[in-house]
């Protein structure tokens, strides 16, 4: 393995985090155990912000996936889980919960390393949601409850149970390496499954870590496995898995539909997928505009701008248009780009060579069809190592450009004015997702016609990107189907069974 080069340039790496990279973390979990893929082959995971490799991790493949399903399998229907009351797998959950905060700095470290966003965030973001969600999940272990049921049928007593789905394969992407396995895993353990979870090939190392947590906080073995490997290979074999009984994606559209061909194709497993973005935020002129301005940035910025949800349709009305702008511009030309690890950064690398090559050909792409660049438009001059691009902002737009379909997942947003409510709906709707949206105006009338008309799973109202485990999240259209967080993401973990008893003549 090619060692970090995290000690010239990242002095205070806590100890734990270079051991766990330096030494242990090479492994996949199966049945309980960490084991090396079937073929001994191996994939390297990169520091996006000097491009240097930091560990090399299992390559599963569908061998490997066989045995994380039957192990699966077999921790589902025998031994310790299935005996297990709502109220211990609750407690375990909480446990979880409290080691990974007892290791927020370490988790967060691990964070930033492997994906590049900036240390700062991931402590206060990433790490504390991902505890909050566990906590929330343990909180529903002991209320997944069914119905007693008032049948017309003399003599019957009915009611429904909600069972656990069974065994689930769970896909997550890079973005949010830690968070992602989080909404994963809490409701699908709350619910009583058991899970064959595989990482993110670009950032598998927070959720081997947060592997390494799983025994001591109660699960018993088979009940999480933990696959390393690509999506063509590990990720294809679970969704076209005979044995699998539902399989949960987080990523890109194009994989989306793959995911639901492979389920189709092989048994009919249950689908549920959170896919991609092109987020329509809507600024009125009677909106607060300093506080709009910030929410755009913050909108389209956050985690370099890849996020699902990320506001990547700015729409301006007309009147306030050379208002915000200039304020989103000098906003953005003051972002502090570089290694996450660096106290001073506010927006870190893109995760990998691969996205980097995808976000910058879309700002060729952009400039090509006459998109004019108000700011950024490419690689920030003072950095000539890591995969970093300068926040971006395209004005002169037009609605069949590549940069206003397609999703860029990178700190680029394109800039567009509008006339009047009606326009900006049409306009905002105009896309084939649905994620999230957002609306900024004074005029509460307003606020709330703009959110019932925008067809998107999520809406901010003088707000963006607000995220709360008790609050559903999810897609409409081609952004996917399925709600994540909250009860409603209870629905698809469990399934209902309907008892009948004969009570018998009275
Ligand atoms: P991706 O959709 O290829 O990868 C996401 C996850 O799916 C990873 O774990 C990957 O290994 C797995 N995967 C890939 N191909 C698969 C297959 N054939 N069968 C099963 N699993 C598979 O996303 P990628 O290539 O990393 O990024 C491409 C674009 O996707 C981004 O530019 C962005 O637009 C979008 N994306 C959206 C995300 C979201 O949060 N909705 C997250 C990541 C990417
Ligand atoms: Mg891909």
């Amino acid at each position: 393995m090619a060692q970090p080069s995290m000690q010239s340039s990242y002095p205070e790496v806590h100890s734990e985090v270079r051991q766990f990279i330096g030494s242990r973390s090479r492994r996949m979990l199966i049945d309980g155990k960490w084991v090396e893929a079937a073929s001994g082959k191996t994939l390297t995971t990169y520091d996006p912000a000097t491009e240097e490799p930091l560990a090399d991790v299992p390559a599963g493949d569908k061998e490997d996936v066989d045995r994380a399903v039957r192990a699966a399998r077999k921790a589902l229907e025998s031994g310790a889980w299935p005996k297990m009351t709502a109220s211990e797998r609750g407690r375990a959950l909480w446990k979880l919960a409290d080691l990974i905060e007892q290791r927020t700095e370490e988790f967060a470290q691990l964070e930033t390393l492997d994906n590049g966003k900036p240390l700062a965030v991931a402590r206060v973001a990433d790490v504390p949601l991902v505890v909050d969600h566990f906590r929330y999940y343990a909180g529903w272990a002991t209320k997944v409850e069914g119905e007693t049921i008032p049948v017309s049928v003399p003599g019957m007593f009915t009611y429904t149970r909600r069972e656990p789905v069974g065994v689930v394969g769970q896909i997550i992407p890079w973005n949010f390496p830690l968070l992602m396995a989080a909404w994963k895993l809490g409701v699908a353990l709350a619910c009583g499954n058991t899970v064959v979870l595989k990482l993110a090939e670009q950032t598998p190392l927070s959720g081997l870590r947060l592997g390494e947590l799983l025994e001591e906080s109660g699960f018993p073995p088979g009940v999480v496995n933990i696959i390393t490997g690509y999506g063509e290979t590990a990720g294809a074999a679970i969704a076209s898995h005979p044995d699998i009984d539902k399989v949960a994606f987080t990523g890109s559209t194009e994989v989306g539909h793959l995911i639901m061909q492979a389920a189709g194709a092989s048994n009919l497993k249950r689908v549920s997928l959170e896919l991609g973005g092109k987020s329509p935020n809507i600024i009125f002129a009677d909106a607060d505009l300093d506080e709009a301005a910030i929410g755009a940035a913050n909108a389209i910025y956050f985690n370099h701008g890849q996020c699902c949800c990320a506001g990547s349709r700015l729409f301006v009305e007309q009147k306030a248009f050379d208002k915000i702008v200039p304020r989103l511009v000098e906003y953005s030309e003051k972002i502090k780009v570089g290694p996450g690890m660096d106290a001073a950064t506010e927006m870190g690398p893109l995760v990998s060579s691969e996205q980097y090559k995808r976000v910058t050909g879309l700002l060729d792409a952009g400039k090509k069809e006459g998109a004019k660049v108000a700011t950024g438009g490419g690689r920030p001059k003072q950095r000539d190592k890591g995969y970093f691009v300068s926040p971006t902002v395209f004005t002169d737009v037009k609605s069949d450009m590549k940069i206003v379909r397609e999703e860029i997942f990178g700190p680029v947003v394109c800039a567009v004015p509008f006339k009047d409510p009606n326009e900006v709906l049409a306009a905002g709707n105009d896309t084939t997702y649905g994620l999230a949206a957002a609306v900024w105006t004074k005029d509460i009338h307003k606020a709330h016609r703009i959110a019932n008309g925008l067809k998107a799973g999520t809406v901010w109202i003088n707000c963006y990107n607000m995220f709360d485990a008790a609050a559903p999240f999810g897609g409409y259209k081609q952004s996917g189907f399925g709600r994540e967080m909250g009860k409603a993401a209870l629905e698809l973990y469990t399934q209902t069974k309907t008892v009948w008893v004969n009570l018998g003549a009275s």
